[in-house]
């Protein structure tokens, strides 16, 4: 009497192909891990190199592209959107990205679109290229692992924020942290020398346009409340402890120094020359007012634009 299992065996040794379907399904149970156990447990397998390759390629669209009107150090960025280095919470604002579909990601719209950057950028529209890679992305789920090279230039430019140039130094003494306390005035403190420099030359050009002495005491008293002030204001600019470093912030610096030192000037003119309507003396004072009034406007515009950036009047 034959044992089943042998008749089972003798069956399959008549079958090759249904041996060899046994066998191949013993073999594939098989976990090639339990066979070599020094496998090194994470190898760079072909779809992370992808996603690492895709990300460094959309990383470098945005920084060069993007970075400029949707950047951290941008006090305001535009559309409010100004996180456009953070390419994880770019990912995960479903407003923009929806992981592997591009066509329904806005982000990837704009972009393929030419309506971002816009029209007006001085990098011009994103190339095809660019467009590619930032679908290719979007389409491998908007991976945001960064080389060690790109995280540490990412960090540089998150930090870059307004807010942050501030140097906070923990070492400064009682004295210097009372004096950068007091450089913080400075912004309020420019109100007085525009207007009242500004008011100057209004009530010198009703002398000019009147003939009224009344006015020429008018003129007097403002330019010297206006040039005290703006000799004030230029110290508390100098104590105050921002750390800027764009030319706007330079150009701001020395021009505020020059308009306070100009300013004094004028005082300087008004009461210690003798200067009557119709005389030298008047005309040059006029003048002098004048470039004083020009240069505190063009001193208080810089002051805003290191707040607001350049285009702040841009309509
Ligand atoms: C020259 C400046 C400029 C550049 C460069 C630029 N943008 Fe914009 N972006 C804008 C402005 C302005 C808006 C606001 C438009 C509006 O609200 O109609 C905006 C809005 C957006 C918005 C929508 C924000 C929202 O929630 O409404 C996204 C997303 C965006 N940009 C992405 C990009 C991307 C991606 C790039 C680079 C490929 C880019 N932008 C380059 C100026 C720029």
């Amino acid at each position: 009497m034959r044992f089943r299992g042998l008749l089972f065996l003798e069956n399959l040794m008549q079958h090759p192909v249904v041996l060899i379907a046994v066998l191949a399904f013993f073999a594939g149970s098989i976990n090639p891990c339990t066979l070599a156990q020094d496998v090194p447990p994470k190898e760079l397998t072909a779809s992370t190199a992808e996603a690492l390759l895709a990300t460094t390629a959309v990383f470098e669209l945005f920084e060069s592209k993007c970075n400029d009107c949707h950047g951290a150090h941008l006090a305001r960025p535009k559309g409010k959107f100004g996180y456009v280095m953070d390419l994880k919470r770019v990912a995960e604002n479903d407003e923009y990205v929806v992981p592997r579909d591009a066509t329904k990601s806005e982000l990837f719209r704009l972009v393929n679109e030419d309506e971002m950057p816009g029209k007006e950028a001085k990098c011009g529209a994103a190339t095809t290229a660019e467009k590619v890679a930032l679908r290719a992305w979007i389409q491998l789920g908007a991976p945001h692992q960064l080389s060690d090279q790109l995280i540490a230039r990412q960090a540089s430019l998150l930090e870059a924020h307004p807010a942050t140039v501030k140097q906070t130094n923990k070492n400064e003494s009682l004295f210097e942290k009372a004096i950068a306390w007091i450089g913080r005035f400075h912004a309020a403190s420019t109100h007085f020398p525009i207007a009242l420099l500004l008011a100057a030359l209004l009530s010198e050009s009703l002398a000019w346009w009147t003939r009224k002495d009344t006015w020429l005491t008018c003129t007097r008293f403002l330019l010297i409340l206006g040039g005290s002030s703006a000799v004030a204001t230029a110290t508390l600019g100098w104590f105050n402890a921002y750390a800027g470093v764009s030319q706007v912030y330079q150009l701001h610096k020395w021009l505020g120094t020059a308009t306070a030192a100009w300013a004094l000037m004028c005082v300087g003119a008004a009461v210690f020359y003798e200067c009557r309507e119709g005389t030298p003396e008047r005309y040059r004072l006029r003048g002098a007012l004048f470039l004083g009034a020009v240069l505190v406007s063009v001193t208080g515009f810089l002051g805003g634009a290191i707040v607001y950036g350049l285009d702040h009047y841009n309509w």
